[in-house]
Protein backbone atom coordinates (compact mmCIF):
# COMPACT_ATOMS: atom_id res chain seq x y z
CA UNK A 1 0.00 0.00 0.00
CA UNK A 2 1.43 3.39 -0.52
CA UNK A 3 2.38 5.49 1.87
CA UNK A 4 0.83 9.02 1.31
CA UNK A 5 1.41 10.72 4.31
CA UNK A 6 -1.42 12.19 6.54
CA UNK A 7 -4.95 13.38 5.55
CA UNK A 8 -7.19 16.02 7.67
CA UNK A 9 -10.92 15.71 7.16
CA UNK A 10 -12.83 17.99 8.85
CA UNK A 11 -16.57 16.82 10.17
CA UNK A 12 -14.83 13.39 9.57
CA UNK A 13 -16.72 11.94 12.64
CA UNK A 14 -20.11 11.89 10.40
CA UNK A 15 -21.50 11.47 6.64
CA UNK A 16 -19.62 12.46 3.66
CA UNK A 17 -16.50 13.12 5.73
CA UNK A 18 -16.56 9.91 7.44
CA UNK A 19 -17.15 7.82 4.08
CA UNK A 20 -14.18 9.70 2.89
CA UNK A 21 -11.76 9.06 6.22
CA UNK A 22 -12.60 5.29 5.36
CA UNK A 23 -11.50 5.50 1.30
CA UNK A 24 -8.51 7.05 2.34
CA UNK A 25 -7.26 4.94 5.09
CA UNK A 26 -7.99 2.61 2.59
CA UNK A 27 -6.01 4.07 -0.18
CA UNK A 28 -3.13 4.29 2.25
CA UNK A 29 -3.37 7.39 4.18
CA UNK A 30 -3.47 8.29 7.52
CA UNK A 31 -5.75 10.24 8.95
CA UNK A 32 -6.71 13.15 11.17
CA UNK A 33 -10.25 13.46 11.63
CA UNK A 34 -11.55 16.98 13.17
CA UNK A 35 -14.75 17.22 14.64
CA UNK A 36 -17.00 19.36 17.14
CA UNK A 37 -17.51 16.42 20.01
CA UNK A 38 -15.94 13.72 21.25
CA UNK A 39 -18.59 11.19 21.63
CA UNK A 40 -18.92 11.11 17.75
CA UNK A 41 -14.68 11.58 17.29
CA UNK A 42 -14.75 8.53 19.96
CA UNK A 43 -17.36 6.09 17.48
CA UNK A 44 -15.66 6.72 14.22
CA UNK A 45 -12.24 6.30 15.86
CA UNK A 46 -12.85 2.88 16.58
CA UNK A 47 -14.61 2.22 13.40
CA UNK A 48 -11.47 3.28 11.51
CA UNK A 49 -9.13 1.68 13.94
CA UNK A 50 -10.74 -1.32 13.12
CA UNK A 51 -10.26 -1.01 9.43
CA UNK A 52 -6.45 -0.16 9.78
CA UNK A 53 -4.94 0.18 13.13
CA UNK A 54 -2.96 2.77 14.49
CA UNK A 55 -3.69 5.04 11.41
CA UNK A 56 -6.29 7.68 12.40
CA UNK A 57 -5.64 9.98 15.19
CA UNK A 58 -8.59 12.63 16.26
CA UNK A 59 -9.13 16.04 17.22
CA UNK A 60 -11.79 17.94 18.71
CA UNK A 61 -12.21 21.25 16.71
CA UNK A 62 -14.43 23.55 15.93
CA UNK A 63 -13.66 24.68 12.48
CA UNK A 64 -15.32 28.66 12.81
CA UNK A 65 -12.41 29.17 15.54
CA UNK A 66 -9.36 30.13 14.63
CA UNK A 67 -7.57 29.46 18.15
CA UNK A 68 -9.29 26.20 17.79
CA UNK A 69 -8.11 25.45 14.73
CA UNK A 70 -4.38 26.80 15.77
CA UNK A 71 -4.77 24.75 18.90
CA UNK A 72 -5.90 21.50 17.21
CA UNK A 73 -3.35 21.30 14.74
CA UNK A 74 -0.24 21.85 16.58
CA UNK A 75 1.90 19.28 17.09
CA UNK A 76 -0.18 16.81 14.57
CA UNK A 77 2.40 15.98 12.70
CA UNK A 78 4.93 14.73 15.35
CA UNK A 79 5.52 11.13 15.70
CA UNK A 80 3.05 10.54 12.97
CA UNK A 81 3.73 12.15 9.36
CA UNK A 82 3.31 14.71 6.98
CA UNK A 83 0.36 16.71 6.29
CA UNK A 84 -0.16 16.36 2.53
CA UNK A 85 -3.97 16.08 2.44
CA UNK A 86 -7.40 18.15 3.37
CA UNK A 87 -11.16 17.47 2.64
CA UNK A 88 -12.99 20.30 4.34
CA UNK A 89 -15.87 18.72 5.00
CA UNK A 90 -17.16 20.49 8.29
CA UNK A 91 -20.55 22.20 7.52
CA UNK A 92 -24.32 22.70 8.46
CA UNK A 93 -27.23 23.08 6.56
CA UNK A 94 -29.79 25.14 6.99
CA UNK A 95 -33.26 25.40 4.96
CA UNK A 96 -35.09 28.46 5.57
CA UNK A 97 -37.25 30.48 3.49
CA UNK A 98 -35.74 34.05 2.03
CA UNK A 99 -37.62 36.22 4.56
CA UNK A 100 -37.37 33.39 7.67
CA UNK A 101 -33.88 33.90 7.74
CA UNK A 102 -32.22 35.78 10.87
CA UNK A 103 -28.76 37.51 10.33
CA UNK A 104 -27.66 35.19 13.26
CA UNK A 105 -28.52 32.26 10.84
CA UNK A 106 -27.32 33.34 8.00
CA UNK A 107 -23.78 34.44 9.79
CA UNK A 108 -23.76 31.36 11.56
CA UNK A 109 -23.70 29.14 7.83
CA UNK A 110 -21.19 31.86 6.34
CA UNK A 111 -18.79 31.49 9.60
CA UNK A 112 -18.54 27.37 9.89
CA UNK A 113 -18.96 26.51 5.52
CA UNK A 114 -17.36 29.41 4.38
CA UNK A 115 -14.94 30.79 7.28
CA UNK A 116 -14.17 27.68 8.70
CA UNK A 117 -13.18 26.33 5.45
CA UNK A 118 -10.53 29.22 4.77
CA UNK A 119 -9.22 28.95 8.04
CA UNK A 120 -8.63 25.15 8.32
CA UNK A 121 -7.20 25.42 4.87
CA UNK A 122 -4.66 28.00 5.26
CA UNK A 123 -3.54 26.90 8.61
CA UNK A 124 -2.98 23.19 6.84
CA UNK A 125 -1.76 24.39 4.00
CA UNK A 126 1.12 25.88 5.65
CA UNK A 127 2.25 22.71 6.41
CA UNK A 128 1.95 21.36 3.62
CA UNK A 129 3.95 24.24 1.48
CA UNK A 130 6.42 23.45 4.08
CA UNK A 131 6.71 19.78 2.96
CA UNK A 132 6.53 20.99 -1.03
CA UNK A 133 3.47 20.04 -2.38
CA UNK A 134 -0.13 18.96 -1.09
CA UNK A 135 -4.01 18.29 -1.98
CA UNK A 136 -6.82 20.13 -0.31
CA UNK A 137 -10.68 19.11 -1.38
CA UNK A 138 -12.77 21.55 0.10
CA UNK A 139 -16.85 19.94 -0.13
CA UNK A 140 -19.41 22.29 -1.67
CA UNK A 141 -22.79 21.84 -3.25
CA UNK A 142 -24.91 22.31 -5.84
CA UNK A 143 -26.80 24.60 -3.77
CA UNK A 144 -23.45 27.08 -4.69
CA UNK A 145 -23.58 26.51 -8.28
CA UNK A 146 -27.52 27.39 -8.69
CA UNK A 147 -30.25 28.95 -6.28
CA UNK A 148 -32.42 26.97 -4.61
CA UNK A 149 -35.23 27.54 -2.45
CA UNK A 150 -34.75 28.15 0.83
CA UNK A 151 -30.88 28.08 0.53
CA UNK A 152 -30.16 31.48 0.83
CA UNK A 153 -27.27 30.95 3.35
CA UNK A 154 -26.65 27.67 2.81
CA UNK A 155 -26.20 28.64 -1.11
CA UNK A 156 -24.20 31.93 -0.26
CA UNK A 157 -21.61 30.08 1.72
CA UNK A 158 -21.28 27.12 -0.64
CA UNK A 159 -21.01 29.74 -3.93
CA UNK A 160 -18.12 31.46 -1.51
CA UNK A 161 -16.47 28.15 -1.06
CA UNK A 162 -16.72 27.58 -4.51
CA UNK A 163 -14.83 30.56 -5.32
CA UNK A 164 -12.55 30.49 -2.66
CA UNK A 165 -10.97 27.04 -4.21
CA UNK A 166 -10.84 28.90 -7.33
CA UNK A 167 -8.57 31.68 -5.49
CA UNK A 168 -6.63 29.20 -3.54
CA UNK A 169 -5.93 27.32 -6.83
CA UNK A 170 -4.34 29.83 -8.53
CA UNK A 171 -2.42 30.90 -5.41
CA UNK A 172 -1.34 27.83 -4.05
CA UNK A 173 -0.03 25.87 -7.47
CA UNK A 174 3.25 27.04 -7.42
CA UNK A 175 3.55 26.19 -4.13
CA UNK A 176 2.36 22.43 -5.39
CA UNK A 177 -0.74 22.48 -3.78
CA UNK A 178 -3.70 21.32 -5.65
CA UNK A 179 -7.26 22.86 -4.56
CA UNK A 180 -10.72 21.37 -5.79
CA UNK A 181 -13.93 21.46 -4.80
CA UNK A 182 -16.85 18.80 -4.98
CA UNK A 183 -20.25 19.81 -5.26
CA UNK A 184 -22.41 16.69 -3.85
CA UNK A 185 -26.49 16.95 -4.67
CA UNK A 186 -28.47 14.73 -2.04
CA UNK A 187 -26.76 12.80 0.03
CA UNK A 188 -28.35 10.68 2.61
CA UNK A 189 -26.46 11.66 5.53
CA UNK A 190 -27.35 13.17 9.18
CA UNK A 191 -27.11 17.10 7.80
CA UNK A 192 -30.68 15.90 5.43
N1 LIG B 1 -25.59 15.50 2.63
C1 LIG B 1 -25.81 16.20 1.52
O1 LIG B 1 -26.81 16.05 0.84
C2 LIG B 1 -24.79 17.21 1.07
C3 LIG B 1 -24.88 17.71 -0.24
C4 LIG B 1 -23.94 18.64 -0.67
C5 LIG B 1 -22.94 19.05 0.17
N2 LIG B 1 -22.88 18.55 1.44
C6 LIG B 1 -21.81 19.05 2.30
O2 LIG B 1 -21.02 17.94 2.70
C7 LIG B 1 -20.40 18.25 3.95
C8 LIG B 1 -20.66 17.13 4.93
O3 LIG B 1 -22.05 17.05 5.16
P1 LIG B 1 -22.76 15.71 5.63
O4 LIG B 1 -23.96 15.54 4.80
O5 LIG B 1 -21.78 14.62 5.72
O6 LIG B 1 -23.28 16.16 7.09
P2 LIG B 1 -23.04 15.54 8.53
O7 LIG B 1 -23.88 16.35 9.44
O8 LIG B 1 -23.22 14.06 8.49
O9 LIG B 1 -21.49 15.84 8.79
C9 LIG B 1 -21.03 17.14 9.03
C10 LIG B 1 -20.02 17.07 10.16
O10 LIG B 1 -19.48 18.38 10.34
C11 LIG B 1 -19.35 18.59 11.72
N3 LIG B 1 -19.33 20.02 12.02
C12 LIG B 1 -20.37 20.91 11.96
N4 LIG B 1 -19.97 22.11 12.36
C13 LIG B 1 -18.65 22.00 12.70
C14 LIG B 1 -17.67 22.91 13.20
N5 LIG B 1 -18.00 24.17 13.46
N6 LIG B 1 -16.42 22.44 13.43
C15 LIG B 1 -16.10 21.14 13.18
N7 LIG B 1 -16.98 20.24 12.71
C16 LIG B 1 -18.24 20.67 12.48
C17 LIG B 1 -20.57 17.92 12.33
O11 LIG B 1 -20.39 17.70 13.72
C18 LIG B 1 -20.66 16.66 11.51
O12 LIG B 1 -19.92 15.61 12.10
C19 LIG B 1 -20.99 19.59 4.41
O13 LIG B 1 -20.07 20.63 4.09
C20 LIG B 1 -22.25 19.71 3.58
O14 LIG B 1 -22.63 21.05 3.38
C21 LIG B 1 -23.77 17.65 1.91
Amino acid sequence: MTDHGVAIVTGGASGIGLAIARALLGDGWKLIIADLAQGPLDAAHAELERLRPNATKSVIMDVADEASVIAGLEGCEDGFGPVRGLVNSAGIGRDTPFFETSVEVFRKVLDINLVGTFIVAREAGKLMRTHGRGAIVNIASISGQRGNLGRSAYGASKGGVITLTQVMACELAPENIRVNAIAPGPVETPLV
